[in-house]
């Protein structure tokens, strides 16, 4: 406000010389709000096991300009040329391994898939409702046991047509995998599942079920009763309640929710 007052009185006295500078002083303005906007800020959850104190969020600021365009490339350039303490996951840079995935701007998802949303400050947070151990971080040790327990290998009752070699599927059979093969296990649908926040240890989540169904569903496979009795559950399988918030979070494009939908189906016609 002061700074505009000021700007005016000095257009009302101004000398001739004074008006030609003025587009050279509105170019350097300019100049200078366009390098703002190439700086960014972000907000990461902070927390450290070996000084456990409350968690925080620390800003930091860096130059877009400088910086790949994804989530990912921003949290390893602030870990390498700023902040070495930061922690996170990460391995494939491409959307492969599953390991970077968390909450950005409240939404999870995987930082390396992820661009870096221009404007405000955004904020990342590790996947929700999971044990933090140290910064993004999460344990995802009751993940993987639930993955393990649908037993995810091909289980047989007969040994293949020919001794030692494959055992062979038809194209079609084969097609009936899509959507399920591709899930890289990252987390995000059954971290942003309401019905898998409040029981994550008796409901499977959407992940361990996808895969589930994705073993009923092998023609090759020959324990299908057996896994769909296994899961058979109230709370392994009849806790999800169709909130579609797996479907909408998986990075993969994938719906797990159709697949419990297809695994209950099944289990009604016995
Ligand atoms: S559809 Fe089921 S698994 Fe998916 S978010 Fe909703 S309750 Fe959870
Ligand atoms: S279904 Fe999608 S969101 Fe869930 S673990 Fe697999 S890839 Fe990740
Ligand atoms: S680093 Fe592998 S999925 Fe993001």
């Amino acid at each position: 406000m002061a700074t505009g007052l000021l700007r005016r009185r000095a257009s009302a006295v101004a000398p001739p010389v004074w008006r030609l500078l003025q587009p050279r002083l509105h170019a350097t303005e300019a100049k200078t709000e366009s390098k703002d906007a190439t700086m960014k800020t972000f907000s990461i959850y902070r927390w450290n096991p070996a000084n456990p104190s409350k968690p925080e969020l620390q800003n930091y600021e860096i130059n877009l300009k400088e910086c790949g365009p994804m989530v990912l490339d921003a949290l390893i350039k602030i870990k390498n040329e700023i902040d070495p303490t930061l922690t996170f996951r990460r391995s494939c840079r491409e959307g492969i391994c599953g390991s970077c995935a968390m909450n950005i701007d409240g939404c999870n998802g995987l930082a390396c898939l992820t661009k870096i949303p221009s404007g405000a400050p955004t904020m990342i947070t590790p996947l929700p409702h999971m044990f933090v151990i140290k910064d993004l971080v999460v344990d995802m040790t009751n993940f993987y046991n639930q993955y393990k327990s649908i037993e995810p290998w091909l289980k047989r009752k007969t040994p293949p047509p020919v001794p030692g070699k494959e055992y062979p599927q038809s194209k079609e059979d084969r097609k009936k995998l899509d959507g399920m093969y591709e899930c890289i296990l990252c987390a995000c649908c059954s971290t942003s599942c309401p019905s898998y926040w409040w029981n994550p240890e008796a409901y499977l989540g959407p992940a361990a079920l996808l895969h589930a169904h994705r073993w009923i569903a092998d023609s090759r496979d020959e324990y299908t009763k057996e896994r769909l009795d296994a899961i058979n559950d109230e709370f392994k399988l009849y806790r999800c309640h169709t909130i579609m918030n797996c479907t909408r979070a998986c990075p993969k494009g994938l719906n797990p929710a159709k697949q419990i939908q297809t695994i209950k189906s099944l289990q009604l016609r016995g």
